[in-house]
């Protein structure tokens, strides 16, 4: 351990890789060190400070891992260009928080680690959706406050799922895993909204159909949206599946609060700032049978005056991708990132479907670069 706050592990490597946040597992580290890597990593509890950070990636730094927590921009990959830095992987699927442009400029390859936590956010949604609906933080808290005198037909009522409308805004990976498990688990009826017609999802809704008429059940509706609005007026609940950027910043606001069921649940597990925070804590005030699960936040760790007074919003502490399996896979994912393009490795295709890289014998390719193309990195080719 240095005395600076960064614990180095194989000091002789023959390149330099800085990892901002001590990670979860050890293949990770296993796999930086067996490249031949020399690895410094920051061992605080929260980020560095960046003017430590940035000091510290001079005179020399071939590769990063960092965190969603920090931006990296125009100043740092100019910085790390200096450095002599070639790749730098995000420890997350989403990367609004690098500038891939600047990135490409510098030319630095920007790694991210989808494919291993789609699960595990899609269960989290499901979670909030369910701890919303059935106001499960606020009962706990009831009972722990000694507030239980015993069953009462009127405590705590909640919303129930069955049989109601989920709207999916963003029916990507995790959007379509969300909506899997509402509608195969609780025959919820479907509304999505994407750019996109999702024929996987539609496919999936009358496969489940054909089941459920066999079991004499009712089938569900899979419809969708022709736009948000639509969506958000007409569904019981809402869970929020896009990423963010300039055209989902704040796409759901006062207005579009107003348009949605005074008893509609409304689920955040994607980017805080997709949702504007002060509107939902009026919507929140004035409208108490209005529910909201809510994993991010528009200024993380800070969350907007008066929302963690309301009763009937339910609090994570950004835990979408916290499983230990899903948090050590990415790790992996980071690792292979920034040891394959050290190494000369061509992109891995699919970078939805990385599963094969954590196998025991990794393919010979960086699992997943998101300006690869523009960079002019070749492409793994399977062999025949
Ligand atoms: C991601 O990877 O983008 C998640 O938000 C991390 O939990």
């Amino acid at each position: 351990m240095s005395t600076n706050g960064f614990r180095t592990y194989n000091g002789d490597g023959r390149h330099r890789v800085i990892v901002t946040r001590p990670l979860p597992g050890d293949r990770w580290l296993d796999i930086l060190t067996a490249a031949s890597l020399r690895v410094d990593v920051w061992t605080g509890v929260l980020t560095p400070d960046s003017k430590l950070l940035r000091g510290y990636m001079l005179p020399c730094c071939d590769g990063v891992i960092g965190q969603l927590t920090e931006a990296w921009d125009e100043s740092s990959f100019f910085l790390l260009e200096k450095a002599g830095c070639r790749v730098y992987s995000n420890y997350a699927v989403g990367y609004d928080n690098v500038d891939i442009e600047a990135a490409t400029a510098h030319g630095i390859a920007v790694g991210n680690t989808p494919g291993v936590l789609t699960d595990t956010t899609a269960e989290l949604a499901c979670a909030l959706t369910l701890a919303s609906a059935r106001r499960i933080a606020e009962a706990d808290r009831f009972v722990r406050a000694g507030s239980f005198s015993g069953w009462s037909p009127t405590l705590l009522l909640g919303n129930l799922l069955a049989r109601k409308t989920v709207g999916v805004i963003g029916m990507g990976r995790i959007g379509y895993a969300y909506a899997r498990i509402m509608t195969g688990g609780f025959r919820t009826n479907l509304l999505y909204y994407d750019i996109r017609k999702n024929c996987d999802i539609e496919r999936y809704v009358a496969r489940f159909n054909r089941f459920l008429v066999q079991d004499k059940k009712p089938p569900v509706v899979c419809t969708r949206a022709e736009s948000v609005d639509e969506l958000l007026a007409n569904a019981d609940i809402v869970s929020i599946h896009v990423s963010l950027d300039e055209d989902t910043c704040r796409m759901i606001g006062k207005r579009e609060l107003a348009l949605m069921k005074e008893d509609a649940v409304l689920v955040n597990t994607s980017r805080g700032s997709i949702l504007d925070e002060k509107a939902l804590v009026c919507h929140c005030r004035t409208h108490p049978r209005f529910l909201a699960g809510l994993d991010v936040y528009e200024n993380e760790p800070n969350r907007a005056p008066g929302l963690d007074s309301l009763d009937n919003v339910v609090l994570l502490p950004h835990l979408g991708s916290a499983t230990r399996w899903t948090r050590e896979s990415m790790a992996t994912i980071a690792a292979l990132n920034v040891t394959g393009i050290l190494r000369g490795l061509p992109v891995w295709p699919d970078p939805e479907n990385v599963l094969t890289f954590l196998g025991s014998v990794p393919p010979a390719a960086v699992p997943s670069i998101v300006n690869g193309h523009e960079l002019g990195l070749p492409i793994y080719t399977v062999s025949p």
